[in-house]
């Protein structure tokens, strides 16, 4: 599929001309250090064997030919000729023009609001995702794009988040224990154990790195009231974006300050932006907690007072029922949510009856490594 190959640059670079006009160039430098030779890159594991200062800084491209489904080149002052698969130079093209503007997100995520997520909340029953690679993929599938899920079959008993994280990683025991309760207790410290509502938040930002999944199981739930919601932070932070693009740069540049002290022997304190971009503009994680926020002591005095009105407009657009997906957990069901996008809450509930839910973290890096294996494995025994 390639239809040729012109060296450029005095063979710093080389230009790739694929069927149907497009272009890519690539750099020597890159393409030497990408080698996929078993000198350069184990044949066992895959990892690379070379440093960056095993190749000459003077390395050039000396000759190139298209052979069938691979393109040869030889590097100078190595003497070394590689071969690389099309296919492969094709899904690593660097070369685009697409400047990509702040906030953006890559095609595994799709943002939702109550309109488009409320009658199709993602869900999978506890005994079919554990039992069926498919089921399981999905669900963690769906976690990847819309950042929460609900899991329905698990037994009503202290503990039953466990066998959620088992199906796809670790949990990450924090100071809280490996799980911790949540119920209503007389004499709360924590505004969690109470009956009263709770603005939508993410857990934790006083951890640096943040628990990048959370899941809430449930045992026991017969009060009145006590739904669960979840509010999609990317796709708040896109309308914040949409009407005020200053106030998402002010809080996705400056940092604000998180802590939490309520236990002996704990101090935490991080210091992050309620709104985290990638150096490239990405959208990569939402951090927004009223009962934890710091004093925020990192934005330039004449910024405040728009800091501040992009945070009252952040939280506003966050608590607007448009975006908010609610759902009532019973007994023997779990959510769990992407913890550095879905914000969660819980609506106010009535002393009578019991709701008792237990809450667990987990990463995020685990649950996609399970699920690009599982699609891994499915597209070699497709093959
Ligand atoms: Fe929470």
């Amino acid at each position: 599929m390639l239809t040729h190959a012109l060296i450029g640059d005095d063979g710093g670079t080389i230009e790739l001309g694929w069927q149907g006009g497009r272009r890519t160039r690539f750099h020597a430098m890159w393409l030497r250090d990408n080698a996929l030779d078993d000198k350069t890159r184990s044949a066992g594991n895959g990892q690379r064997l070379i440093t960056i200062l095993d190749i000459s800084a003077d390395t050039k491209i000396s000759a190139a030919a298209i052979k069938g489904d691979a393109l040869e080149i030889s590097f100078v002052p190595e003497q070394k000729t590689v071969s690389f698969p099309t296919a492969w130079l094709s899904a690593n093209a660097y070369d685009r023009d697409t400047a990509r503007g702040a906030g953006w997100t890559g095609e595994d995520i799709v943002r939702w609001t109550k309109a488009s997520m409320q009658n199709s909340v993602p869900r999978a029953g506890y005994a079919a995702a554990s039992r069926d690679r498919t089921v399981l993929r999905d669900w963690l599938s769906a976690v990847r794009t819309y950042g929460f899920a609900v899991m329905d079959g698990l037994p009503a008993e202290s503990g039953a988040l466990c066998k959620v994280s088992d199906l796809f990683g670790y949990i990450r025991e924090t100071n809280y224990g490996r799980w911790f309760e949540v119920r209503a207790e007389v004499n709360p410290n924590n505004l969690a154990y109470t009956n009263l509502g709770l603005q939508a938040h993410t857990d934790n930002p006083y951890r640096d790195p943040v628990p990048t999944l959370q899941i809430l199981s449930c045992i026991e739930n017969t009060v009145e009231g006590g739904e669960s919601s979840v509010v999609d932070g990317f796709a708040v932070a896109a309308a914040l974006q949409a009407e005020n693009p200053e106030g998402l740069r002010l809080l996705s540049s400056c940092p604000a300050r998180f802590e939490y002290a309520g236990s002996s022997g704990v101090r935490l304190q991080s210091k992050r932006p309620m709104i985290e971009l990638g150096p490239d503009g990405e959208l990569i994680c939402i951090r927004f907690n009223n009962r934890s926020l710091a004093p925020v002591v990192d934005v330039p005095f004449a910024d405040m007072d728009a800091y501040y009105g992009a945070y009252r407009r952040f939280a506003k657009l966050i608590e607007d029922p448009s975006f908010e997906v609610t759902f009532k957990l019973e007994a023997g069901q779990a959510f769990i949510v992407d913890n550095t996008r879905v914000m969660h809450a819980r609506k106010a509930f009535s002393g009578t009856g019991k709701r008792w839910l237990q809450g667990c973290y987990a990463d995020k890096d685990g649950l996609l490594s399970t699920l690009a294996a599982i699609e891994h494995g499915f597209k070699e025994a497709a093959e």
